[in-house]
This record gives structure tokens, C-alpha cells and sequence, in this order.
């Protein structure tokens, strides 16, 4: 049986969050338009964040009512909170993604809350999940290192798995934010997660500042991880994280999974005409 590893595109959202000149919604409806076309099984399209903290996703309604969704591809939204949940139920979505984050100054620095009062406001979701019937993933940022406190301990993200666990969330996504955890340290902590929880229910989101990413996901796949993150161009990086830049590209991603064997249903050629297209519009 040929197993598959599931590709989460998140360039819609973390490759576009942080640029400062203002993307054309059009521009940003074609480029998710293109990954539809292309075969991802899941395109996060959006945030329903404040719009003073990320001006640029704005238009965040707009461009989940102009494109076009494919019955084959889930669409995920970003929500911090239950205004968030709310709008994004609004605007036709039935997945969405909160986040928080394993390092307390990170969690204030982007959510203006601590890591306890994250988990407040999502409680407060939980009854519009379950009557909506809605799938949640939640990113744990600064699981390995914040760019704000360094180094973080394991004893921290599984504290905050577990949080989130018992919220009933149905997948994790275990983010390197600022790119700077090495092969070993992630080999060290999903060791320990994978002690405790299996590996199907996590994701890696892994940011590729030091080119590590490549034998990031390439440990987290030789340890039973069949998820990951990553985003069309290599675009992407967090406002709140200073020095990140973008997630693993999806067109690297891809490739390290075929070339191990693995499945993932996207269409390579198609993948890289998103990926040259988003390129082409970002100012370098
Ligand atoms: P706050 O200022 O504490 O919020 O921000 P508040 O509840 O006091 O509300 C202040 C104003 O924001 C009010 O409007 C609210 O209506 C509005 P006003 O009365 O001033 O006109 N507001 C909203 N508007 C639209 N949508 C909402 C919403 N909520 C409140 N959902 C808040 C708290 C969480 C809102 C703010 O901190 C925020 O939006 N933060 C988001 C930051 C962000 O998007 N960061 C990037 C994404 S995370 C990331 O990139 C990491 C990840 O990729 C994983 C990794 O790489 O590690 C996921
Ligand atoms: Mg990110």
C-alpha cells in the first residue's frame, strides 16, 4: 500500500500575513484559485485576525466569497478568537485553525493574552464547533525556540498539547516559527510527544530561515509524521516573529515526499505555475 502524506498549503495566509504593499484581492483569489487547481487537499485561505494587526488580510471576507472551492479541497481559516470563529462561519468555512503558542511572550507579543487565556477564549468556541460540526487544528507556535524568550522546553509544548487536546481540537500543527530548530532538537521533542500521543495527530510547520526545513520534515516523516505544512513560493513569515521568513515552499515539500515514496495528489507542474505566479506579484 502506498502511504500518503497530507500537504496543509498555508501560503494564502502565512506567505501573505506579513508583506507591507497591499496585494490585490484578485491577485490573491487567482493564486488560491491556482492551488485548488492544483490538487491541495487543504488551502488555508485566510485569517479573521484584527485587521490593525495584519492590515494585509483585510479583504479576508472578499476573498473567501470570490474563490472558487473545490469539492475535493478543504478550506481552512484562521481564526484567534470567537469574533474570528464567528466570521469565519459567516464566510462559509467549516475548518478552521486557532493558534497559541508554547512561549508565553510570543502568545502576548501576537495574541495580546497568555498561553492560559488563549485556551480561555477558545473554550469559549467550543459549543460553535460542535454544533457546526466544524474541524479545528491548532498551531503551537515557538515550539522549539521564541524569538523573544530562546530556547523553549519540551515540558512547555506538551503542557500545551495536552490543553488543547482536552479542548477536543482534532489536530495539532507543531510550528518552528523563526526556522531554528535543528534536525536533532526535532527529533528530541516529537520523541517525547510521540511517547504520549500518536503521530497522525500532529502536523509540522516548519519555517525555513536557516534552510533546516528540508531535514526537518524529513525527521518528522521518518518518525510517522503525515502531515505537513508549507507554502506555494516559499512565501511567508510571521509580523510578531521578528527574522522569520517563509515556510518550507510546497514545491520542496513535495518532492521529498515523492521522492520517498510517498503520495501526496498534487500536481507538481501546476504547483510550481502557483508558486512562480505568487513569486512574480510579491515585491522583491
Ligand atoms: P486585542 O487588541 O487584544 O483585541 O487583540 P480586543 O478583543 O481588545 O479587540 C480590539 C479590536 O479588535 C476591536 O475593534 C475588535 O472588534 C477587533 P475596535 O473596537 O477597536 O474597532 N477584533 C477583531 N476584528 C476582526 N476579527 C477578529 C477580531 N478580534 C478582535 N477576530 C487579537 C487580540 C487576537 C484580536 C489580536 O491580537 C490579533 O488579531 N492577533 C492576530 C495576530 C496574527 O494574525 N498573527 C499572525 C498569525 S499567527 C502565525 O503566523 C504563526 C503560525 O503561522 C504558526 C507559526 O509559524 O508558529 C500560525
Ligand atoms: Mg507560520
Amino acid at each position: 500500500m502506498i502511504d500518503s502524506v497530507r500537504i496543509v498549503e498555508v501560503g494564502p495566509r502565512d506567505g501573505l500575513q506579513s508583506i507591507e504593499e497591499t496585494i490585490p484581492t484578485g491577485e490573491k483569489v487567482k493564486y488560491i484559485d491556482m492551488l485548488s487547481e492544483a490538487g491541495c487537499p487543504e488551502i488555508e485561505v485566510t485569517s479573521f485576525v484584527s485587521p490593525k494587526w495584519v492590515p494585509q488580510l483585510a479583504d479576508c471576507s472578499d476573498v473567501s466569497s470570490r474563490i472558487h472551492r473545490n469539492e475535493n479541497s478543504t478550506y481552512t481559516a484562521l481564526v484567534p478568537n470567537l469574533q474570528g470563529l464567528e466570521l469565519a462561519l459567516e464566510n462559509g468555512f467549516r475548518s478552521v485553525a486557532v493558534f497559541t503558542a508554547a512561549s508565553v511572550t510570543f502568545s502576548q507579543k501576537n495574541t495580546n493574552c497568555t498561553i492560559e487565556e488563549s485556551m480561555k477564549r477558545f473554550e469559549t468556541m467550543i459549543p460553535i464547533w460542535e454544533e457546526n460540526q466544524m474541524r479545528v487544528r491548532a498551531y503551537i507556535s515557538t515550539c522549539w525556540v521564541c524569538p523573544y524568550e530562546g530556547n523553549v522546553g519540551a515540558e512547555s509544548v506538551v503542557n500545551v498539547i495536552q490543553d488543547l487536546l482536552d479542548l477536543g481540537v482534532h489536530e495539532i500543527s507543531l510550528g518552528d516559527t523563526i526556522g531554528k530548530a535543528t534536525p536533532e532538537d526535532v527529533e528530541y521533542l516529537l520523541q517525547i510527544i510521540f511517547d504520549n500521543w500518536p503521530p497522525e495527530t500532529f502536523a509540522l510547520h516548519m519555517h525555513d530561515t536557516f534552510n533546516m526545513a528540508s531535514e526537518n520534515v524529513t525527521v518528522g516523516l521518518g518518525m510517522g509524521v503525515r502531515t505537513l505544512d508549507s507554502s506555494a513560493g516559499g512565501v511567508g513569515g510571521c509580523p510578531y516573529a521578528p527574522g522569520a521568513s517563509g515556510n518550507i515552499a510546497t514545491e520542496t515539500a513535495v518532492r521529498i515526499c515523492h521522492e520517498q515514496g510517498f503520495e501526496t495528489g498534487i500536481n507538481i507542474d501546476k504547483l510550481k505555475a502557483a508558486g512562480t505566479f505568487i513569486q512574480s506579484i510579491l515585491p522583491s
